[in-house]
């Protein structure tokens, strides 16, 4: 949780993202390239050199030769791979997200020009679903459906688009394509829109993950999903693809309604193209390629009830004991940080959490049937008495700043953040998960705070001769002796992404970029793909214990996530307009292949009305993920507070248990096709073009619509 919540910033917030927005959409700012040379490749692709026309230093110099790579690698989806000819670049690791690497093949200009200089001998190459096509010079590219000829991208830039040709620089890539008006987009998240679930002209899409809570609109939140779906109803033919952008650098997408241009501070271009043509088939071939849902254990589908400032043992025992007295069906009981000491992750407080206790008190509710989750950050506490640390550095598996372990500060103080692009540290947090699980044989992790979160900016000390934190005021509050790193590219890119939604540096209140992984991997390169690296490893970690499904929820997210973790929409507020949001982004979640999702019930934070509590588990009840949580300073929210809640509550989670058999065949559609468990009206009824932009109703499934209340004094009778 950041403090940029107050009104004040937002509004700053908004009038920056319009100054931003519209300036940088409209430069021009280079020539493009050439294609000098292509040929087919064994695979069956075709590779192509590409030269720059003529360099400028805006942003830094232009990359003399790229390598272009274009594959059907199925009937339903195209790649478009363009990188440095001379030189690797960085992608996201093939081990990370398992996919095909383009040929190593060399072309060389002198080869083109036997073949014809500019009349290149492969204009058109095709699928059953899709014809790829190019013009030589300027280099643009064109992707067609290929039973009816509609364009679905399109990079070519003419004199009255607002866009220009292609750039690529080390820290900053830049590529568009025009778009018919009547499509309509859906994806580019983690972002709260106000809009709704449709895409808005104008509206800034940008992507990095961070620790802004949701209740920021159109900004960069905790997950990065560089991927959108296209609508469009051609003559009353409704037709859906997709396109993914697989790159982990920072972006800024700017969408204007007939146009969509990515501007990228690194990495490479690396396109996929999912032919649909229904949206249903659009998650199914996307989900295909980066990994299905994981499968969700029944139990998760229940109700799950969590808060901030279960102080002790009794509180929580109090809690289950009066969901019961209520009759409001509850599955699962979570803890936040209280459980740990001093929230240093897998300890547990002698005190408030004495582990005799707490055993008995799993006993007692694990024969009921229940379950219990509790969190864990991944900051490690620097402390050198506590075992975690201990054999964290002993097996040196820490992100590094100058050699050595990175520091930053979370909740137990001064932590560093583990690597988990290293594989020691993935089998050192596996063994960390063993020895916790042995302590406390929890049935599930909370991974938060995962962007990753940190609440200083910079190269930080431990301060010398004084506590840290200081024990009063809020705890996120930086209290490391810090000074901010501005002398290196990665902590200051030529180009300034819309970060947090006011262009801060893109290392603020996170870990600085040119920290760096195992093998030299930079942090400004792989830093959204934290809170994902982290689920795998978990994954692993939970899998290899139980031997059944794990259950993960993670806060960050990235391409591919949904195959480990399911998703709550982080820190919300207790207001009608929030209740609304969390329609849209867990519907964006289906699409992302992160169908496990829902946000917090009620509302984070400040107190909810009765109203709106009443409300919301009218909504909440039918997310997939359905989970009741507040923060600590928050007035207790549980469902059974208010008679009138806990009255809609046995309504509704009554309703939905009735449906866990219904939920659990969605589940098992979800992991085995990608089709989302709550999913926009479209996805059935795609020929109705004036459902497109709905947002405030839903499906469950093809054909149960939750069609609920979502404002004060509303009734729907
Ligand atoms: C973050 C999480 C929130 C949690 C809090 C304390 O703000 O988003 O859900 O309660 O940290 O752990």
């Amino acid at each position: 949780m950041l403090s940029s919540s107050s009104s004040f910033y937002s509004v700053l917030l908004v009038l920056l993202l319009c100054l931003h927005s519209s300036d940088a959409a409209a430069a021009k700012i280079g020539q493009g390239y050439r294609l000098v040379s292509i040929e087919e490749t064994p695979d069956g692709g075709i590779v192509g050199l590409l030269q720059v026309k003529q360099k400028n230093q805006i942003y830094g110099s232009d990359i003399t030769n790229l390598q272009i790579y274009v594959k059907h690698e199925t009937e339903d989806r195209l790649r478009v791979h363009i990188t440095d000819a001379d030189k690797q670049r960085w992608e996201i690791p093939y081990n990370l997200l398992p996919r095909e690497q383009p040929p190593a093949m060399k072309l060389t200009i002198s080869k083109s020009r036997k073949d014809g200089g500019g009349s290149l001998q492969v204009s058109d190459y095709s699928s059953n679903e899709f014809i790829f096509s190019y013009t030589a010079d300027p280099f643009s590219f064109m992707v067609k459906r290929k039973s009816n000829g509609d364009i679905l991208f399109n990079s070519k830039s003419d004199k009255s688009d607002p866009f220009g040709e292609m750039v690529f620089k080390d820290q900053y890539i830049e590529i568009s394509t025009k778009l018919p008006k009547d499509a309509s987009l859906y994806g580019l998240g983690e972002n709260t829109q106000p809009h709704g679930i449709k895409l808005y002209p104008n509206d800034p899409y940008t992507l990095y993950t961070t620790d802004v809570s949701a209740i920021n609109l159109n900004t960069d939140l905790y997950g990065s999903h560089p991927v959108y779906m296209d609508l469009r109803n051609v003559g009353g033919q409704p037709n859906a693809h997709a396109v993914l952008l697989l790159n982990s650098n920072g972006m800024d997408v700017f969408y204007t309604g007939t146009s969509l241009t990515y501007k990228i501070i690194g990495g490479v271009l690396d396109f996929y193209f999912f032919a649909g043509p229904t949206p249903l088939a659009v998650v199914d071939q996307y989900t295909a390629f980066i990994g299905r849902p994981a499968p969700m254990p029944y139990w998760s589908l229940g109700f799950h009830q969590c808060r901030w400032g279960y102080h002790n043992l009794s509180v929580v025992e109090d809690v289950v004991a009066n969901y019961q007295k209520a009759q409001i069906p509850l599955d699962v009981i979570w803890n936040d940080d209280d459980h740990m000491d001093g929230h240093k992750d897998f300890t547990l407080n002698p005190n408030n959490y004495p582990r005799p206790k707490l055993l008995a008190f799993l006993d007692k509710i694990h024969s009921m049937g229940m379950k219990y989750i509790v969190i864990i950050d991944p900051g490690i506490a620097v402390n050198s008495s506590y075992g975690v640390y201990q054999r964290a550095i002993a097996n040196d598996v820490f992100i590094k700043y100058e050699g050595e372990p990175y520091l930053a500060q979370v909740w137990p103080g001064a932590v560093n953040f583990p690597d988990f692009l290293n594989p020691k540290t993935v089998q050192w947090w596996g063994d960390e998960i063993r020895r916790f699980h042995e302590l406390v044989p929890v049935n599930g992790l909370w991974i938060d705070m995962n962007e990753a979160s940190n609440f200083c900016s910079g190269l930080c000390k431990i301060p010398k001769g004084k506590q840290c934190p200081t024990g009063s005021g809020p705890g996120w509050v930086c209290c490391l002796d810090c000074k901010n790193i501005t002398n290196t590219r990665w902590d200051d890119p030529p180009y300034k992404i819309n970060a947090s939604g006011t262009q801060v540096p893109i290392g603020f209140k996170t870990i600085a970029t040119s920290a760096y992984h195992y093998n030299g991997v930079l942090e400004y390169d792989a830093h959204s793909l934290y809170g994902f690296s982290q689920s795998i490893a978990t994954h692993q970690a939970l899998q290899g214990l139980e031997g059944k499904r794990p259950f993960i929820l993670s806060r960050s997210t990235f391409v591919g996530s949904g195959k480990y973790a399911a998703h709550w929409t982080g820190d919300n507020k207790g207001t009608w307009e929030d209740l609304k949001y969390s329609i849209s982004t867990m519907l964006n979640f289906g699409i992302f292949g992160v169908p496990m999702v829902g946000s917090d019930i009620c509302g984070f934070y400040p107190a909810p009305t009765e109203e709106l509590c009443n409300r919301w588990i009218e909504v909440g009840a039918f997310y997939p993920f359905s989970r009741d949580h507040a923060n600590f300073y928050s007035p207790r929210q549980e469902l059974y507070q208010w008679e009138s809640v806990a009255e809609s509550a046995r309504n509704a989670l009554g309703m939905r248990y009735k449906l866990l058999p219904h939920l659990y065949t969605l589940n098992f559609e979800a992991h085995s096709t990608g089709a989302p468990i709550a999913r926009p009206l479209f996805f059935t009824f795609s020929n109705y073009t004036d459902c497109y932009g709905l947002s405030t109703q839903f499906l469950l499934g093809s054909s149960i619509m939750v069609s609920p209340v979502l404002g004060a004094g509303e009734n729907k009778c």
